[in-house]
């Protein structure tokens, strides 16, 4: 590739399941990512860089153009705000949904709802769409335990398995978004960087479609 472009990476379980479709695309870091305390890789194809961030970070960098192109879940985006960037491509990974949940056979009482979640952004906009009247409180994790200690009445958080809310006597209620993690581009360097995003893009939904 004649430019370079630099690839902002979720790190956890997001990177763990990015690495294989990269890999898939002829992407590969030329260090072991899990032993070093680098975040910023040069990789097998000359020009293309990865770094190794927080979900929550990933839009800012794809924003302001400091990296070109991001991978993060759809619900950070829900959340943060998509401006500035295009969502070219769904992942299909870390695939999970964003769901109201109650402690089990929970029902509404009052006129208002206490809700502790992470996510108040999409909570504030999937109450008020409803006319439920919902007190937010934010957290930044944990938030099973919430309702248990009589901070909230529900939460709003992901749910995969159901396994979290279940050890925690909680029941899903209502789905709001499904989730997946999401390909991000920068919208200058889609136009200035064309070529070299444009061939990515298409290498990345392949590796994505390959078994
Ligand atoms: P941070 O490290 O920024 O605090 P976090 O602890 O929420 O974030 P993870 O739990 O690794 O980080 O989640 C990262 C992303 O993975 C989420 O934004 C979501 O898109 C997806 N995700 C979270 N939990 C699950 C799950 N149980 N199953 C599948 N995908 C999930
Ligand atoms: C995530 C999320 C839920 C859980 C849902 O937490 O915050 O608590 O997964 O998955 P489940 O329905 O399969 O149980 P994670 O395991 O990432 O831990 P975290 O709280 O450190 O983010």
């Amino acid at each position: 590739m004649s430019e370079s472009i630099t690839i902002a990476l979720t790190k956890g379980r997001i990177l763990k399941e990015t690495l294989p479709i990269l890999a898939r695309a002829g992407i590969e870091p030329l260090e072991d990512l899990d032993k070093s305390r680098k975040l910023i890789f040069d990789t097998t194809v000359n020009g293309v860089q990865l770094v190794v961030i927080r979900g929550t970070d990933v839009p800012t960098y794809v924003r302001h153009g400091a990296a070109h192109v991001g991978v993060v879940g759809k619900d950070v985006l829900l959340e943060h705000g998509a401006e500035g960037v295009y969502e070219p491509l769904d992942l299909g990974i870390a695939r999970c949904r964003l769901m109201t949940a109650g402690p089990v056979g929970w029902k509404q009482s009052g006129a208002r709802i206490r809700v502790a979640t992470k996510f108040v952004n999409i909570a504030r906009e999937y109450f008020a769409r409803k006319g439920v009247h919902a007190e937010l409180i934010k957290l930044y994790g944990a938030m099973e335990l919430a309702p248990m200690m009589n901070l909230a009445d529900l939460i709003v958080d992901i749910v995969d398995t159901g396994n979290t809310l279940r050890a925690n006597g909680m029941e899903p209620l209502e789905e709001i978004a499904s989730v997946s993690s999401r390909l991000i581009v920068n919208k200058a360097a889609m136009r200035s960087r064309y070529e070299g995003i444009q061939t990515l893009i298409d290498k990345l939904a392949a590796a994505v479609e390959e078994p």
